[in-house]
Parts: C-alpha cells; sequence; structure tokens
C-alpha cells in the first residue's frame, strides 16, 4: 500500500490525508506533553484511550446535533474526521476555578463559579497560547462577531453536554478546551467542533473523593496517567472490561 501523506504532526496527534477530498485521518500518538512541550512523555496506551474517548464524546455530540468533525473510528488509534479549517483559538469553559484562572484571579481551587465562563486562547505555541479577548480576534480577523457567537454557543452546549454526562458517572466536569473549524457546504459556512474532546483537554474530578482523572496527573505528577484515563473509559463505558476489570488498553482493537 502507498503510503499515506502526513498533512499535519501535533504534540498528541498526526493528521493523514483521508481516503475521499475533504475527509482526514487523525492518528492519537502515546506522548504527553505539558507546559508549552516543556514537560514529555510517552505514556502506554494514552492514544488508544483518547482514541475512544474522543469517539465516544463526539459521536454523542453528533447524535444530539451538536456537530463535530467525527466520521468514525477505523482502528484502535485511527478515525476518520472531516477536513476543517481550524479556526486558531483555543476554546476554554469552565464551570470551577481550576488551573490558569485560579493562578491568575487568585480564586482558590475548586471555587464554584457563579455561571459557565468561556474564554479564548490564540493558538500559537511560541507565544505560549495567550489569552485573547473577542476585541482581539474580531480586530486581526481570526473570527468575526458571528463566529464568536457561533463559537460560544456550541462550547456552552458541549458544556451542557459533557457535564451531564460526566455527572451521569460520578464526576465533575471542572473545564475543557475545544476547537472549532470552518466547513463549507457549498457556499455556506458552518462551524464544527474540531480537534479531539479527552481528558487530555479536560479537567475531571471524582465527585466522591476529588480525585483527578484527567492531564493534570502528568502535569502535577500525581500518578498513573493511563490509570486515570482507564477509569474514565470504564466509567463510561467505552472500554470493553474483563473479569478482572477493564482491559489493557493495548490489547483492545
Ligand atoms: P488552563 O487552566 O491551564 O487554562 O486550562 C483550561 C483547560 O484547557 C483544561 O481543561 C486543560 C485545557 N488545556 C488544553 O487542552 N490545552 C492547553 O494547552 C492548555 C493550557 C489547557
Amino acid at each position: 500500500m502507498a503510503r499515506r501523506k502526513k498533512v499535519y504532526e501535533g504534540k498528541a496527534k498526526i493528521l493523514y490525508e483521508g481516503p475521499e477530498p475533504g475527509t482526514l485521518v487523525q492518528y492519537f500518538k502515546d506522548d504527553a506533553t505539558a507546559f508549552n512541550a516543556e514537560k514529555k512523555a510517552t505514556i502506554d496506551g494514552k492514544g488508544v484511550l483518547n482514541n475512544r474517548l474522543s469517539e465516544f464524546f463526539m459521536s454523542g455530540l453528533n447524535a444530539v446535533g451538536v456537530p463535530t468533525h467525527f466520521i468514525r473510528r477505523i482502528n484502535m488509534r485511527e478515525q476518520l474526521i472531516r477536513a476543517v479549517e481550524i479556526i486558531p483559538l483555543e476554546v476554554v469553559v469552565r464551570n470551577v476555578a481550576a488551573g490558569s484562572i485560579s493562578k491568575r484571579l487568585g480564586i482558590e481551587e475548586g471555587t464554584p463559579l457563579p455561571r459557565p465562563i468561556v474564554e479564548f486562547y490564540f493558538k500559537n505555541d511560541e507565544l505560549g497560547d495567550p489569552m485573547v479577548s473577542e476585541e482581539h480576534i474580531i480586530a486581526f480577523g481570526w473570527a468575526t462577531q458571528q463566529d464568536l457567537d457561533d463559537m460560544v454557543s456550541l462550547a456552552l452546549r458541549v458544556n451542557d453536554f459533557l457535564s451531564g454526562l460526566m455527572l451521569g458517572v460520578g464526576i465533575k466536569l471542572v473545564d475543557f478546551k475545544i476547537e472549532i473549524g470552518r466547513i463549507w457546504d457549498g457556499d455556506y459556512m458552518r462551524l464544527i467542533v474540531a480537534d479531539e474532546i479527552s481528558p487530555d483537554s479536560c479537567r475531571l474530578w471524582d465527585i466522591e473523593s476529588g480525585r483527578k482523572l484527567d492531564k493534570d496527573v502528568f502535569r502535577r505528577d500525581l500518578g498513573d496517567l493511563a490509570d486515570a484515563y482507564t477509569e474514565v473509559a470504564r466509567r463510561l463505558g467505552v472500554m470493553p472490561t474483563g473479569p478482572q476489570g477493564a482491559v489493557k488498553p493495548t490489547l483492545i482493537n
């Protein structure tokens, strides 16, 4: 078989040309990075878990009418997605203070926020993804006012869906990041959820114990990252379970 053309390689994923125009294959690596790749590791099974979890979240969103780039999973590490033009913004929604908002504004981690807060960060590794305002976004032409309204609405719908899903399995959705892309149907442009939704891009806390089940386990050296992600997958019924509980992610096809 001819070698596929690599379209893009990021820190945790690779995009290859898809089988049909307008599609891409998204490959999930085992690499984990934090603090703009200052901290790096390879975590066995992370790519498999994130491929499954992102499939689960994105197909659920598609099913409730929140459009995403997800088409179907291909194998353990790959999924077929719609090619989009990524808007160069990270859209963060916060329900509870943690991470950078706690640091920046001096709000103790774990403080519930009065309402979900949507923030935008300019996707630029050299600059360390700085936070930007709607004024910056419009002035620099990264998105229009209409796009921004649609992005906030998409982000809040994702928040409602994911929060409910997580609550059902005893997990608090503290915050998350999504990326949004443009697709064209003829002359008509739409915004859809792209990239991935996984414990790499969310904060997930066990409601009972407060145990962290997301990438903070890696960022803050709190234990085994694959164990935490496996726990999320197990609770959501995403990974098949054997008599001893969750099957090792590397064994699953
Ligand atoms: P923050 O508190 O560090 O700003 O992170 C907010 C959320 O965004 C958290 O769920 C982790 C996620 N996130 C990413 O997915 N990628 C990133 O590069 C950063 C900084 C955060």
